[in-house]
């Protein structure tokens, strides 16, 4: 039992008490995480994963587990070939589950469709028949852009069964990013759908394809999934609809088996310069450490469980979370195309009480929208089949996390709070189930087999109760293996602040409690975090310096209660442009409209404040943490540093009766 925080008491106050959730006897009992996995894991590293390993399915076994003598470029399972698709669908029919329901997929408009293991073994043979039948070959790459349909599952599964490298963009990002994404990876074909319902409606898809493939010199074929039925526009050599060219297939289809370090996805993400960074990921070790995540991490048990992960495939937490390391473990899942409140607030409890779902992984962000929305919508539904909650994308604060286990689990399931990236692959720090005392708020402890310190600016060490910079001291089976095609930003972002240590620099601030347990305190560096996307000020800055009115742009991420950070933007306006025109609401929100065009909705800022000039350090670097006291309404911090210290008057009295 724990204590209840006293009246007038708030919930934060937790972050200063060291109060616990110990497991119940019961779910320890039944457990597949055990304490004695971190003492194993650290007495041999290498025999530790390759015991993780040893649960898929090798054509070929590896002779060494790691290599890490190209740092820091690490190959993992030396030698050993495997193909990540069997390892997620086949290998389950053969063991004789070919009745069990993989995939419960519920369609926003309140479709549905129930495949088993074994139709998935179908769909996706003729999927990856039919992409061969385009010509695509082993190391090609193919651009995803799809709303939340089997078919995108099915699509990720058909490459990986190719050999064929896939690059999953988002459905909400814009034509432009879709393009640059392309061009990047010179993808040769994009799957996508004539359309995606959001909210309701049925939103254009295919039209933003047609556009960012004008422009593109790689593509060779566009493969359309019918979904809404809305018109779109067609160019017969090129575009191919998925019922006419995949249904017609074969079901069947004979898989090779590709290198442990086979490239198996490149996923964008933001990092502190305005161009997105090609994360590759490769086959034997993310498949690992994915699979082996799901199982202690969240406790499957493939038998019994339905799985429920809320993300969308185009993170990377639906590639990890959703495709393959819940497949790998043959899981039962649910996946969900839609928006939570449409259409009611009520219809993730709706989906988890249809479905019985047992285990339930979404954001913080999510949690507290939960939250405002209020107590009474989850009480109209049964929610007594959850029996283990996950946390991922941002911090997690005490308050969400205690509501999250009291209100969603009854007060009765663990709270999983769990710490990774995009470049990480897969979980590594987080408590785990039915081991962990958990403490709201806090990720807790790296993984058995997975190292991590918090740092001061040296690369020494803090103490106990000390804060700093998260690093990941050791590689891991699911690091990332680059930067697709710029192996010198790869050094630089992750590998040079530390180099001397040979450390990977997270860019997240951490800190150890009394206990040694870890706390994440967000980025240190120019990432925002909205909503738990990954956004970069400089990327949003360039999309509105773009616009003709704009002369410079300031952009921070400013504390918000729902979203994390919200995006605030401060503009100079070009010469010639009169101010007041251009404060005015229409143009405002033609800026605003201007950064979804360029990027997508998710990076709109959600305040734009024209101002006559930016604050600057003498080297002309912007001082965003001044920007942030204005964004966060707080008093102005020290100036001293600014090459003229009047700016901060200039800019405050400008914004007074601005609104
Ligand atoms: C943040 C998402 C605190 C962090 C899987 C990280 C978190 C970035 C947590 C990666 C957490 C993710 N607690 N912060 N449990 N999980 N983050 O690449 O800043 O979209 O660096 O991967 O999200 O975001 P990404």
């Amino acid at each position: 039992m724990t204590e209840q925080p006293g009246q007038g008491q708030t919930l934060d106050n937790l972050l200063t008490e060291s109060r616990t959730f110990p497991p119940s006897a019961e779910f320890a009992a039944q457990a597949n995480a055990t304490e004695a996995m971190y003492d194993q894991a650290a007495t041999d590293r290498e025999a530790f994963w390759a015991e993780q390993a040893g649960q898929l399915r090798w054509d070929t076994q590896w002779d060494q587990v790691l290599d890490w003598s190209d740092a820091p470029y690490a190959k993992w399972f030396v030698g050993g070939r495997l193909n990540v698709a069997v390892n997620c669908v086949d290998r389950h029919v053969d063991a004789g589950n070919g009745d069990r329901v993989a995939i419960h997929w519920e369609g926003e408009p309140g479709d549905g469709r129930t495949i088993t293991y074994a139709e998935l073994q179908r769909e996706v043979a003729k999927t990856a028949n039919a992409l061969t039948s385009l010509g695509l070959k082993a190391g090609d790459r193919v651009a995803i852009y799809l709303p939340m349909l089997p078919e995108a599952i099915f699509s990720m599964l058909a490459c990986a069964r190719l050999g064929l490298t896939h690059s999953v963009v988002f459905g909400g990002f814009s034509a432009e990013a879709l393009r640059s994404r392309i061009d990047d990876a010179e993808a040769k074909l994009v799957i996508t759908a004539d359309g995606q319902y959001r909210r309701g409606k049925p939103a254009p898809l295919k039209a933003a394809v047609d556009e960012a493939v004008a422009r593109t010199p790689s593509i060779e074929k566009v493969l359309v999934v019918r979904r809404t039925g809305i018109d779109v526009e067609w160019t017969d050599e090129r575009d191919v609809w998925w019922h006419d060219l995949v249904d017609g297939q074969s079901d069947t289809h004979t898989a090779e088996a590709f290198d442990a370090e086979h490239p198996l996805f490149i996923l964008y993400t933001s990092g502190t310069t305005g161009r997105p960074k090609g994360i590759l990921h490769t086959s034997g070790g993310f498949l690992t450490q994915t699979a082996y995540t799901v199982r202690n991490v969240f406790d499957l048990k493939p038998e019994s469980d339905v799985y429920w992960c809320t993300a969308d495939i185009g993170w990377v937490t639906g590639h990890s979370y959703i495709v393959y390391g819940p497949l790998a473990n043959g899981a039962t899942q649910v996946v969900y195309e839609g928006t939570p409140n449409t259409p009611h607030e009520g219809r993730h409890w709706e989906i988890v009480q249809k479905y019985g779902v047992t285990i339930y992984y979404t954001a913080p962000t999510l949690i507290r929208t939960f939250m405002k929305w209020g107590n009474d919508i989850p009480a109209k539904f049964d929610l007594s089949s959850l029996r283990v909650l996950g946390s991922v994308g941002e911090p997690i604060n005490p308050e969400a996390w205690v509501w999250y286990r009291e209100t969603i689990g009854s007060g009765r399931t663990p709270v999983v709070d769990t710490w990774w990236q995009t470049e990480t692959g897969a979980i590594m720090i987080s408590p785990l189930p039915g081991v962990t005392h958990a403490k709201p708020g806090s990720a807790q402890r790296p993984l058995p087999g997975i190292s991590a310190k918090v740092v001061d600016d040296k690369g020494n060490e803090v103490g106990k109760g000390g804060g700093g910079y998260l690093v990941l001291d050791q590689p891991w089976p699911s690091m990332l293996r680059g930067i697709w095609g710029d192996d010198q930003r790869y050094r630089e972002t992750y590998w040079s602040r530390f180099g001397e240590q040979g450390y990977y620099f997270a860019g997240d601030g951490a800190k150890y409690d009394a206990d040694g347990d870890v706390w994440l305190l967000g980025r240190v560096d120019d990432v925002m975090n909205v909503s738990g996307h990954r956004i970069s000020t400089t990327e949003v800055e360039s999309a509105l310096v773009s616009h003709p009115t704009v002369a410079e742009a300031a952009v921070v991420g400013a504390t918000d209660p729902t979203t994390g950070q919200g995006i605030v933007a401060f503009v100079i306006l070009r010469g010639g442009v009169a101010e007041d025109e251009a404060k005015g609401e229409a143009a405002i929100k033609a800026l605003r409209d201007h950064v979804a065009k360029e990027i997508g909705p998710i990076a709109k800022p959600r305040q734009i404040m024209v101002v006559p000039e930016l604050p600057k350090t003498r080297s002309g670097k912007i001082m965003r943490r001044l920007l942030r006291d204005v964004a966060e309404n707080r008093e102005i911090g020290d100036v001293t540093t600014l090459a003229d210290s009047s700016v901060m008057d200039l800019i405050s009295s400008g914004l007074k009766g601005s609104g």
